[in-house]
Protein backbone atom coordinates (compact mmCIF):
# COMPACT_ATOMS: atom_id res chain seq x y z
CA UNK A 1 0.00 0.00 0.00
CA UNK A 2 1.01 3.88 -1.02
CA UNK A 3 1.15 6.58 1.29
CA UNK A 4 -1.54 8.97 -0.29
CA UNK A 5 0.16 12.16 -2.91
CA UNK A 6 0.40 15.35 -1.91
CA UNK A 7 -1.51 15.74 -5.24
CA UNK A 8 -4.35 13.55 -3.74
CA UNK A 9 -7.24 13.94 -5.71
CA UNK A 10 -9.35 13.61 -1.80
CA UNK A 11 -7.30 15.94 0.36
CA UNK A 12 -9.97 15.85 3.17
CA UNK A 13 -9.51 11.89 3.48
CA UNK A 14 -8.25 10.52 6.47
CA UNK A 15 -4.58 9.42 5.37
CA UNK A 16 -5.17 6.42 8.30
CA UNK A 17 -6.28 4.21 5.39
CA UNK A 18 -4.06 2.51 3.52
CA UNK A 19 -5.04 2.03 -0.14
CA UNK A 20 -3.45 -0.07 -2.61
CA UNK A 21 -3.81 2.30 -5.72
CA UNK A 22 -4.13 6.14 -6.35
CA UNK A 23 -6.87 5.61 -8.71
CA UNK A 24 -10.16 6.63 -8.65
CA UNK A 25 -13.07 4.13 -9.28
CA UNK A 26 -16.39 5.00 -10.78
CA UNK A 27 -18.24 1.75 -12.69
CA UNK A 28 -18.18 -1.46 -12.42
CA UNK A 29 -20.29 -4.14 -15.08
CA UNK A 30 -19.84 -7.90 -14.57
CA UNK A 31 -15.91 -8.68 -14.44
CA UNK A 32 -14.89 -5.31 -15.47
CA UNK A 33 -14.05 -1.86 -13.55
CA UNK A 34 -13.56 1.49 -14.96
CA UNK A 35 -11.53 4.28 -13.67
CA UNK A 36 -12.17 8.08 -14.08
CA UNK A 37 -9.69 8.08 -16.92
CA UNK A 38 -12.32 5.50 -18.75
CA UNK A 39 -9.72 3.03 -18.53
CA UNK A 40 -11.00 -0.82 -18.01
CA UNK A 41 -9.94 -3.51 -15.85
CA UNK A 42 -10.14 -6.84 -15.34
CA UNK A 43 -11.34 -6.84 -11.82
CA UNK A 44 -9.32 -9.81 -9.90
CA UNK A 45 -9.89 -8.18 -6.48
CA UNK A 46 -13.31 -7.87 -5.84
CA UNK A 47 -12.95 -5.39 -3.59
CA UNK A 48 -11.15 -7.60 -1.52
CA UNK A 49 -12.82 -10.37 -1.88
CA UNK A 50 -16.25 -8.99 -1.55
CA UNK A 51 -18.00 -9.41 -5.29
CA UNK A 52 -18.03 -12.58 -5.53
CA UNK A 53 -20.68 -12.54 -8.16
CA UNK A 54 -19.41 -9.24 -10.09
CA UNK A 55 -20.77 -5.86 -10.61
CA UNK A 56 -24.35 -4.82 -10.80
CA UNK A 57 -25.22 -8.63 -10.73
CA UNK A 58 -28.58 -8.13 -12.29
CA UNK A 59 -29.96 -10.86 -9.68
CA UNK A 60 -28.70 -8.94 -7.04
CA UNK A 61 -29.47 -5.51 -7.96
CA UNK A 62 -33.26 -6.27 -8.45
CA UNK A 63 -33.16 -7.78 -4.85
CA UNK A 64 -31.74 -4.49 -3.67
CA UNK A 65 -34.06 -2.21 -5.78
CA UNK A 66 -37.14 -4.22 -5.02
CA UNK A 67 -36.69 -4.22 -1.44
CA UNK A 68 -35.02 -0.30 -1.09
CA UNK A 69 -38.57 0.68 -2.77
CA UNK A 70 -40.60 -1.62 0.11
CA UNK A 71 -38.85 -1.13 3.39
CA UNK A 72 -35.00 0.18 3.01
CA UNK A 73 -34.35 0.64 7.98
CA UNK A 74 -36.26 -0.91 10.41
CA UNK A 75 -34.10 -1.89 13.12
CA UNK A 76 -33.90 -5.78 13.90
CA UNK A 77 -34.54 -4.82 17.73
CA UNK A 78 -37.47 -4.01 16.74
CA UNK A 79 -39.11 -7.20 15.28
CA UNK A 80 -38.89 -9.14 12.35
CA UNK A 81 -38.31 -8.52 8.81
CA UNK A 82 -38.75 -10.70 6.22
CA UNK A 83 -35.26 -10.46 4.28
CA UNK A 84 -33.84 -11.16 7.22
CA UNK A 85 -35.68 -14.21 8.55
CA UNK A 86 -35.15 -15.31 5.02
CA UNK A 87 -31.53 -14.82 5.07
CA UNK A 88 -30.99 -16.45 7.88
CA UNK A 89 -33.15 -19.36 6.88
CA UNK A 90 -30.86 -19.56 3.70
CA UNK A 91 -27.74 -19.65 5.94
CA UNK A 92 -28.74 -21.88 7.77
CA UNK A 93 -29.30 -24.44 5.08
CA UNK A 94 -25.51 -24.13 4.16
CA UNK A 95 -24.02 -24.98 7.54
CA UNK A 96 -23.48 -28.39 8.99
CA UNK A 97 -26.24 -29.94 10.78
CA UNK A 98 -26.85 -28.00 14.08
CA UNK A 99 -25.30 -24.97 12.92
CA UNK A 100 -29.35 -23.25 13.13
CA UNK A 101 -28.97 -19.66 14.83
CA UNK A 102 -27.71 -16.54 13.16
CA UNK A 103 -26.82 -12.89 14.62
CA UNK A 104 -26.18 -10.56 11.82
CA UNK A 105 -23.68 -7.23 12.36
CA UNK A 106 -22.30 -5.29 9.61
CA UNK A 107 -18.28 -6.05 9.40
CA UNK A 108 -16.19 -9.21 9.71
CA UNK A 109 -14.65 -7.22 12.74
CA UNK A 110 -18.45 -6.47 14.10
CA UNK A 111 -19.00 -9.88 14.53
CA UNK A 112 -15.10 -11.28 15.76
CA UNK A 113 -16.22 -9.03 18.49
CA UNK A 114 -19.94 -10.56 19.19
CA UNK A 115 -17.68 -14.44 18.73
CA UNK A 116 -15.69 -12.81 21.65
CA UNK A 117 -18.29 -12.10 23.68
CA UNK A 118 -20.26 -14.87 22.79
CA UNK A 119 -17.60 -17.07 24.17
CA UNK A 120 -17.24 -15.33 27.07
CA UNK A 121 -20.56 -15.08 28.17
CA UNK A 122 -21.66 -18.32 27.16
CA UNK A 123 -18.36 -20.47 28.02
CA UNK A 124 -17.94 -18.13 31.30
CA UNK A 125 -14.28 -18.16 30.76
CA UNK A 126 -11.73 -15.36 30.07
CA UNK A 127 -8.94 -16.58 27.55
CA UNK A 128 -9.18 -16.15 23.75
CA UNK A 129 -6.73 -17.87 21.34
CA UNK A 130 -5.63 -16.68 18.31
CA UNK A 131 -2.86 -17.90 15.38
CA UNK A 132 0.23 -16.27 14.39
CA UNK A 133 -0.34 -14.42 11.22
CA UNK A 134 -3.96 -14.46 11.37
CA UNK A 135 -6.28 -10.54 10.54
CA UNK A 136 -9.70 -10.42 12.10
CA UNK A 137 -10.34 -6.87 11.52
CA UNK A 138 -9.53 -3.41 13.45
CA UNK A 139 -11.63 -3.06 16.26
CA UNK A 140 -10.16 -4.11 20.08
CA UNK A 141 -11.01 -7.65 20.15
CA UNK A 142 -10.63 -8.32 16.82
CA UNK A 143 -7.25 -6.38 16.38
CA UNK A 144 -6.01 -8.45 19.74
CA UNK A 145 -6.67 -11.49 17.65
CA UNK A 146 -4.51 -9.47 14.71
CA UNK A 147 -0.88 -10.23 14.11
CA UNK A 148 -0.27 -10.55 9.88
CA UNK A 149 1.15 -7.07 10.27
CA UNK A 150 3.07 -5.23 13.31
CA UNK A 151 1.56 -1.59 11.69
CA UNK A 152 -2.01 -2.46 12.91
CA UNK A 153 -1.04 -3.45 16.45
CA UNK A 154 1.96 -0.82 16.95
CA UNK A 155 0.68 2.06 19.21
CA UNK A 156 -2.74 0.62 19.58
CA UNK A 157 -2.07 -1.03 23.36
CA UNK A 158 -3.12 -1.92 25.32
CA UNK A 159 -5.04 -4.32 23.61
CA UNK A 160 -7.64 -6.85 25.16
CA UNK A 161 -6.32 -8.58 27.98
CA UNK A 162 -6.20 -12.76 27.80
CA UNK A 163 -5.88 -13.08 23.97
CA UNK A 164 -2.77 -15.31 23.43
CA UNK A 165 -1.61 -16.06 20.16
CA UNK A 166 -0.54 -19.66 19.20
CA UNK A 167 1.98 -20.56 15.76
CA UNK A 168 -0.18 -21.05 12.91
CA UNK A 169 1.34 -24.19 10.77
CA UNK A 170 2.56 -21.67 7.70
CA UNK A 171 4.01 -24.95 6.09
CA UNK A 172 6.06 -22.62 3.03
CA UNK A 173 7.38 -20.17 5.30
CA UNK A 174 8.00 -21.80 9.07
CA UNK A 175 8.38 -25.25 8.13
CA UNK A 176 10.29 -25.75 4.90
CA UNK A 177 7.07 -27.88 2.95
CA UNK A 178 7.12 -30.41 5.30
CA UNK A 179 3.30 -30.37 6.70
CA UNK A 180 3.71 -32.97 8.83
CA UNK A 181 6.00 -31.47 11.17
CA UNK A 182 4.27 -27.90 11.56
CA UNK A 183 1.00 -30.17 12.56
CA UNK A 184 2.97 -31.72 15.09
CA UNK A 185 4.47 -28.60 15.97
CA UNK A 186 1.85 -26.33 16.46
CA UNK A 187 -0.23 -28.69 18.40
CA UNK A 188 2.63 -29.67 20.59
CA UNK A 189 2.57 -25.80 21.60
CA UNK A 190 -0.78 -25.84 22.71
CA UNK A 191 -0.50 -29.10 24.75
CA UNK A 192 2.39 -26.96 26.22
CA UNK A 193 0.61 -23.83 26.73
CA UNK A 194 -2.03 -25.85 28.45
CA UNK A 195 0.83 -27.48 30.79
CA UNK A 196 2.89 -24.87 31.64
CA UNK A 197 1.09 -21.09 31.49
CA UNK A 198 -2.64 -21.45 30.46
CA UNK A 199 -5.06 -23.48 32.02
CA UNK A 200 -7.02 -24.74 29.36
CA UNK A 201 -10.14 -24.62 31.81
CA UNK A 202 -9.51 -20.83 31.48
CA UNK A 203 -9.93 -20.78 27.54
CA UNK A 204 -13.30 -19.83 25.99
CA UNK A 205 -12.07 -20.18 22.41
CA UNK A 206 -10.00 -20.85 19.61
CA UNK A 207 -10.09 -18.45 16.89
CA UNK A 208 -8.93 -19.17 13.42
CA UNK A 209 -9.04 -18.58 9.33
CA UNK A 210 -9.12 -21.92 7.73
CA UNK A 211 -7.22 -20.50 5.28
CA UNK A 212 -5.12 -17.32 6.25
CA UNK A 213 -6.39 -14.29 4.33
CA UNK A 214 -4.44 -10.75 4.65
CA UNK A 215 -1.27 -13.04 6.60
CA UNK A 216 -0.39 -14.45 3.47
CA UNK A 217 -3.19 -16.75 1.67
CA UNK A 218 -2.03 -19.60 3.88
CA UNK A 219 -4.04 -22.79 4.44
CA UNK A 220 -4.28 -24.47 7.38
CA UNK A 221 -3.51 -28.27 7.23
CA UNK A 222 -6.50 -30.37 7.50
CA UNK A 223 -4.87 -32.50 10.09
CA UNK A 224 -4.16 -29.14 12.32
CA UNK A 225 -7.79 -28.04 12.39
CA UNK A 226 -8.56 -31.72 13.01
CA UNK A 227 -6.59 -31.40 15.87
CA UNK A 228 -7.39 -28.45 17.38
CA UNK A 229 -11.31 -29.67 16.99
CA UNK A 230 -10.00 -32.64 19.17
CA UNK A 231 -8.41 -30.18 21.69
CA UNK A 232 -11.50 -27.78 21.80
CA UNK A 233 -13.84 -31.07 22.19
CA UNK A 234 -11.13 -32.39 25.45
CA UNK A 235 -11.12 -29.21 27.25
CA UNK A 236 -14.67 -27.42 26.54
CA UNK A 237 -13.13 -24.85 24.56
CA UNK A 238 -14.94 -23.62 21.44
CA UNK A 239 -13.56 -23.59 18.19
CA UNK A 240 -14.59 -20.55 15.83
CA UNK A 241 -13.99 -20.24 11.91
CA UNK A 242 -13.34 -17.21 10.80
CA UNK A 243 -14.84 -17.73 7.20
CA UNK A 244 -15.16 -14.36 6.44
CA UNK A 245 -12.64 -14.45 3.32
CA UNK A 246 -12.54 -18.00 2.56
CA UNK A 247 -16.29 -18.71 3.28
CA UNK A 248 -18.75 -18.73 0.20
CA UNK A 249 -17.79 -21.01 -2.16
CA UNK A 250 -14.25 -19.00 -2.31
CA UNK A 251 -12.39 -22.02 -1.66
CA UNK A 252 -14.29 -24.70 -4.20
CA UNK A 253 -16.45 -25.67 -1.27
CA UNK A 254 -18.83 -23.62 0.70
CA UNK A 255 -17.10 -23.53 3.86
CA UNK A 256 -13.03 -23.76 4.01
CA UNK A 257 -13.65 -26.18 6.77
CA UNK A 258 -15.36 -28.39 5.21
CA UNK A 259 -11.94 -29.45 3.36
CA UNK A 260 -10.69 -30.51 7.06
CA UNK A 261 -13.99 -32.36 7.62
CA UNK A 262 -14.82 -30.64 10.71
CA UNK A 263 -17.46 -28.97 12.21
CA UNK A 264 -16.82 -25.46 14.52
CA UNK A 265 -18.78 -23.88 16.98
CA UNK A 266 -18.93 -20.80 15.67
CA UNK A 267 -18.61 -19.35 12.10
CA UNK A 268 -18.14 -15.89 11.12
CA UNK A 269 -19.50 -14.81 8.04
CA UNK A 270 -18.55 -11.26 5.95
CA UNK A 271 -17.50 -9.94 3.01
CA UNK A 272 -19.16 -11.80 0.13
CA UNK A 273 -22.26 -12.51 1.97
CA UNK A 274 -23.97 -9.47 0.48
CA UNK A 275 -22.20 -9.01 -2.42
CA UNK A 276 -20.98 -5.77 -1.65
CA UNK A 277 -23.53 -3.81 0.56
CA UNK A 278 -22.65 -4.36 4.45
CA UNK A 279 -23.69 -7.52 6.31
CA UNK A 280 -21.98 -9.54 8.50
CA UNK A 281 -22.86 -13.22 10.17
CA UNK A 282 -22.04 -15.30 13.06
CA UNK A 283 -23.81 -18.50 13.09
CA UNK A 284 -23.68 -21.14 15.78
CA UNK A 285 -25.95 -23.30 17.78
CA UNK A 286 -29.01 -22.53 19.24
CA UNK A 287 -28.50 -23.10 23.08
CA UNK A 288 -24.82 -21.29 22.52
CA UNK A 289 -26.41 -18.33 21.49
CA UNK A 290 -29.41 -18.71 24.24
CA UNK A 291 -26.64 -18.33 26.74
CA UNK A 292 -25.58 -15.41 25.38
CA UNK A 293 -28.58 -13.87 27.09
CA UNK A 294 -31.50 -11.64 25.68
CA UNK A 295 -30.47 -8.28 25.23
CA UNK A 296 -26.46 -8.40 25.73
CA UNK A 297 -25.41 -7.72 22.55
CA UNK A 298 -27.24 -6.17 19.15
CA UNK A 299 -26.78 -3.16 16.92
CA UNK A 300 -28.49 -0.49 15.32
CA UNK A 301 -27.83 -1.77 11.52
CA UNK A 302 -27.01 -5.55 11.84
CA UNK A 303 -29.22 -7.21 9.75
CA UNK A 304 -30.35 -4.56 7.39
CA UNK A 305 -33.23 -5.42 5.17
CA UNK A 306 -31.89 -4.19 1.70
CA UNK A 307 -27.97 -6.04 2.73
CA UNK A 308 -30.02 -9.42 3.58
CA UNK A 309 -32.40 -9.40 0.30
CA UNK A 310 -28.72 -8.68 -1.33
CA UNK A 311 -27.66 -11.93 0.36
CA UNK A 312 -30.67 -13.93 -0.32
CA UNK A 313 -29.85 -13.01 -4.11
CA UNK A 314 -26.29 -13.78 -3.85
CA UNK A 315 -27.19 -17.30 -2.37
CA UNK A 316 -30.07 -17.86 -4.81
CA UNK A 317 -27.22 -17.80 -7.50
CA UNK A 318 -24.48 -19.13 -6.13
CA UNK A 319 -27.18 -22.19 -6.11
CA UNK A 320 -28.74 -22.00 -9.22
CA UNK A 321 -25.84 -21.24 -10.93
CA UNK A 322 -23.63 -23.76 -9.54
CA UNK A 323 -20.88 -21.22 -8.48
CA UNK A 324 -19.00 -23.30 -5.96
CA UNK A 325 -18.72 -26.43 -8.45
CA UNK A 326 -17.03 -23.18 -10.86
CA UNK A 327 -14.95 -21.92 -8.41
CA UNK A 328 -13.37 -25.55 -7.92
CA UNK A 329 -12.70 -26.16 -12.09
CA UNK A 330 -11.73 -22.66 -12.55
CA UNK A 331 -9.56 -22.67 -9.15
CA UNK A 332 -7.60 -25.98 -10.80
CA UNK A 333 -6.63 -23.75 -14.33
CA UNK A 334 -6.15 -21.18 -12.36
CA UNK A 335 -3.80 -22.81 -10.30
CA UNK A 336 -2.13 -25.01 -12.57
CA UNK A 337 -1.51 -22.23 -14.88
CA UNK A 338 0.06 -20.32 -12.14
CA UNK A 339 2.35 -23.11 -11.71
CA UNK A 340 3.20 -23.36 -15.20
CA UNK A 341 4.58 -19.90 -14.13
CA UNK A 342 6.77 -21.00 -11.15
CA UNK A 343 8.17 -23.28 -13.35
CA UNK A 344 9.83 -20.67 -15.42
CA UNK A 345 10.17 -17.89 -12.72
CA UNK A 346 12.50 -18.88 -10.09
CA UNK A 347 10.50 -15.65 -8.28
CA UNK A 348 7.69 -17.57 -7.79
CA UNK A 349 8.55 -19.57 -4.36
CA UNK A 350 4.71 -20.86 -4.03
CA UNK A 351 1.77 -21.36 -5.21
CA UNK A 352 -0.81 -22.26 -2.41
CA UNK A 353 -4.75 -22.54 -1.77
CA UNK A 354 -7.53 -24.01 -2.84
CA UNK A 355 -10.39 -23.28 -5.58
CA UNK A 356 -9.97 -19.54 -6.20
CA UNK A 357 -8.08 -18.10 -3.32
CA UNK A 358 -4.71 -18.63 -4.75
CA UNK A 359 -1.29 -17.00 -3.06
CA UNK A 360 1.28 -16.85 -4.90
CA UNK A 361 4.70 -15.95 -2.81
CA UNK A 362 7.11 -13.99 -4.64
CA UNK A 363 11.19 -14.45 -2.87
CA UNK A 364 14.14 -13.47 -3.97
CA UNK A 365 16.03 -17.18 -3.66
CA UNK A 366 14.01 -20.13 -3.71
CA UNK A 367 16.67 -21.96 -0.72
CA UNK A 368 16.25 -18.80 1.93
CA UNK A 369 12.86 -17.89 0.81
CA UNK A 370 13.94 -14.23 1.52
CA UNK A 371 10.47 -11.97 0.65
CA UNK A 372 10.85 -10.02 -2.36
CA UNK A 373 9.42 -6.75 -2.05
CA UNK A 374 7.89 -6.58 -6.30
CA UNK A 375 4.91 -7.66 -5.15
CA UNK A 376 3.22 -3.90 -5.05
CA UNK A 377 5.22 -2.88 -8.46
CA UNK A 378 4.52 -5.92 -10.30
CA UNK A 379 0.45 -5.36 -8.92
CA UNK A 380 0.57 -1.62 -10.01
CA UNK A 381 2.43 -3.00 -13.44
CA UNK A 382 -0.65 -5.08 -13.98
CA UNK A 383 -3.07 -2.60 -13.09
CA UNK A 384 -1.97 -0.26 -15.94
CA UNK A 385 -1.99 -3.20 -17.64
CA UNK A 386 -5.96 -3.68 -17.09
CA UNK A 387 -5.78 -6.32 -14.69
CA UNK A 388 -6.49 -6.15 -10.92
CA UNK A 389 -4.62 -8.16 -8.21
CA UNK A 390 -3.99 -7.14 -4.64
CA UNK A 391 -0.74 -8.15 -2.64
CA UNK A 392 -0.96 -9.63 1.27
CA UNK A 393 1.09 -10.90 3.87
CA UNK A 394 3.75 -8.80 6.05
CA UNK A 395 5.69 -7.98 3.21
CA UNK A 396 3.23 -7.83 0.91
CA UNK A 397 5.08 -10.14 -1.05
CA UNK A 398 2.26 -12.86 -1.76
CA UNK A 399 0.03 -11.70 -4.80
CA UNK A 400 -3.34 -13.12 -4.06
CA UNK A 401 -5.91 -14.08 -6.30
CA UNK A 402 -9.53 -13.61 -5.64
CA UNK A 403 -11.47 -13.58 -8.88
CA UNK A 404 -15.55 -13.95 -8.77
CA UNK A 405 -16.73 -17.00 -8.43
CA UNK A 406 -18.55 -17.26 -11.71
CA UNK A 407 -15.22 -15.86 -13.85
CA UNK A 408 -14.68 -17.89 -17.18
CA UNK A 409 -11.52 -20.00 -18.59
CA UNK A 410 -11.24 -17.26 -20.86
CA UNK A 411 -10.54 -14.28 -17.98
CA UNK A 412 -8.11 -16.78 -16.41
CA UNK A 413 -6.48 -17.10 -19.29
CA UNK A 414 -6.43 -13.32 -19.97
CA UNK A 415 -5.26 -12.43 -16.35
CA UNK A 416 -2.69 -15.16 -16.11
CA UNK A 417 -1.05 -13.71 -19.88
CA UNK A 418 -0.90 -10.19 -18.09
CA UNK A 419 0.35 -11.51 -14.92
CA UNK A 420 3.34 -13.21 -17.06
CA UNK A 421 4.31 -10.73 -19.37
CA UNK A 422 4.03 -7.95 -15.80
CA UNK A 423 6.63 -10.37 -14.07
CA UNK A 424 8.92 -10.83 -16.62
CA UNK A 425 8.96 -6.80 -17.34
CA UNK A 426 9.79 -6.05 -13.83
CA UNK A 427 13.01 -7.80 -14.35
CA UNK A 428 15.28 -9.99 -12.42
C1 LIG B 1 -10.48 -13.25 7.72
C2 LIG B 1 -10.97 -11.87 8.03
N1 LIG B 1 -11.58 -11.64 9.21
C3 LIG B 1 -12.05 -10.42 9.53
C4 LIG B 1 -11.92 -9.36 8.65
C5 LIG B 1 -12.44 -8.01 9.05
O1 LIG B 1 -13.53 -7.70 8.25
P1 LIG B 1 -14.03 -6.16 8.12
O2 LIG B 1 -13.00 -5.44 7.32
O3 LIG B 1 -15.35 -6.29 7.41
O4 LIG B 1 -14.16 -5.63 9.50
C6 LIG B 1 -11.29 -9.55 7.42
C7 LIG B 1 -11.11 -8.43 6.48
O5 LIG B 1 -10.29 -8.47 5.60
C8 LIG B 1 -10.80 -10.85 7.11
O6 LIG B 1 -10.18 -11.08 5.94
Amino acid sequence: MTTPAPTSPAPHLSPVLGRYFQRTWVRGEGHRLWDGDGKEYLDFACGIAVTVLGHRHPRVSAAIHAQVDTLMHMCNGLGFLDPVTRLADALVATMPEGLDTVYFGNSGAEVIEGAVKLARKATGRPAIIGFSGGFHGRTYAALSLTTSNVNYRTGHGPLLPDVHIAPFPNVYRDFGGDEERAVRVCLDHLERLFASQLAPSSVAAFIIEPVQGEGGFVPAPAAFLRGLRELADRHGILLVADEIQAGYGRTGKMWAFEHAGIVPDVVLVAKAIANGLPLAALVSRRDLQARWGTGSHGSTYGGNPVACAAGVAVLETIRDEKLIANAAARGAELRAGLEALAAEDPRIGDVRGPGLMIGVELVKDRATREPDPIGDPLIERCADAGLLLLTCGAHHNIVRWIPPLDVTSAEIAEAIGIFRTQLAAIGR
